[in-house]
């Protein structure tokens, strides 16, 4: 992989890897969303550790397909994909407990190269619990973990090429095409020619089982959701009466997403200290997350506008989710 060194705010050469200024920013970012209508946060923010465990049983729910057809597809084609590109490094964006990718780090164990991995993740406390474990692992492996916010521009250490890039679980939907194609540029920029770029997203399907997936039966998804407000009332010392905010998740088929929101059961105000009074009428709700569904078409688009050509498309037999390999364009 190319240096890329237009990071200002990356602290200290030594790992992890962490970035200055997340608290002012997420004061800002709150400002925002909470004072603009109609209200909104950035999902970065259910991933404190407590959201990280939550996304982890989101992972394991019977709706939540994503993540079983992903894993599925991974143990098909990364034989394949790793043979040809011969990978000695490997970099994640948003690795989270990078479950999967130990069938990635496998495959280059066994194709005789796999000196580092660079997890890169926004939620620090259960990145570097991610990185002890995998080091305990695999210690054969350099393990490089990077607390990074992948909305900015972030710093990738050195690592020997080929680098396989990957960003799994179809975290690339939770951005809308200007800011994906923002971060995907970035990626891209950072590739020379031997590098390659792995994606896995979720495709456009039946409503009725994406919205089951974000409205599971054991209220999973809700509580994830809900976390976020906690969050802020640990964080930032709000007062967001929790239990009269309600989870509400639904697939739009024209913007083909789903959208998460939080319902405020009855009108009130919150304080947060450093912002000051929020008020919310009755059914007004805070949305949470995007989460876009895709086809071939619209992926390769937003790759090519990254500066990045799709070389293999590889869908599931069933249609639910693919993965597709890129290549930085010559
Ligand atoms: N790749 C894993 C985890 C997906 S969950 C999987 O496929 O199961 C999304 C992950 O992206 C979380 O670990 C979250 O902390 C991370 N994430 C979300 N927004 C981020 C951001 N802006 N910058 C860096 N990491 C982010
Ligand atoms: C991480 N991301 C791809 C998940 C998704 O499906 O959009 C987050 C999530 N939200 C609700 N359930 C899972």
């Amino acid at each position: 992989m190319k240096d890329n060194h237009a990071v200002p705010d990356l602290v200290g050469g030594t790992p992890p890897y962490t970035v200055r200024r997340s608290r002012e920013q997420m004061v800002r970012d709150v400002r925002e969303g909470l004072t603009t209508t109609p209200k909104q946060l950035s999902p970065k923010y259910f991933y404190d550790e407590r959201g990280s465990e939550l996304f982890e049983e989101i992972t394991q729910l019977p709706e939540y397909y994503l993540t079983r057809a992903e894993r599925y597809l991974l143990e098909k084609k990364i034989p394949e994909i790793v043979a040809s590109v011969g990978p000695c490094s490997l970099v994640e964006l948003g690795a989270g407990s990078a479950t999967k990718t130990r069938i990635i780090l496998d495959a280059m164990r066994e194709n005789g190269c796999a000196e580092c991995y660079v997890p890169i993740d926004v939620s620090k406390d259960f990145l570097e619990a991610t990185a002890l474990q995998l080091q305990a692992d695999y210690s054969d492996v350099r393990i490089t973990p990077v607390v990074s916010d992948i909305t900015e521009p972030f710093a990738i250490p050195p690592v020997a090429s080929p680098t396989l890039v990957v960003f799994l679980g179809s975290t690339i939907g939770n951005f809308p095409r200007g800011q994906a194609v923002r971060l995907l540029s970035h990626v891209a920029g950072g590739m020379g020619p031997s590098d390659r770029f792995l994606l896995g997203a979720d495709l456009v399907k039946d409503p009725e089982i994406i919205n089951r997936a974000y409205n599971d039966s054991q209220g999973v998804t809700a509580a994830f959701n809900l976390n976020i407000l906690e969050r802020l009332n640990h964080e930032l010392g709000a007062d967001f009466p929790v239990q009269d905010f309600e989870h509400r998740a639904f697939y739009s088929t024209e913007h083909r997403r789903i959208e998460m929101h939080l319902v405020a059961r009855s009108a009130l105000i919150v304080v947060i200290p450093e912002i000051g009074e929020i008020r919310f009428r009755e059914g007004e709700s805070i949305r949470t997350e995007l989460s876009y569904k895709y086809d071939r078409a619209t992926l390769e688009d937003i790759l090519a506008a990254s500066g990045l050509s799709m070389e293999s498309w590889m869908p599931a037999g069933d249609g639910a989710f693919a993965l597709a390999l890129s290549r930085v364009e010559s």
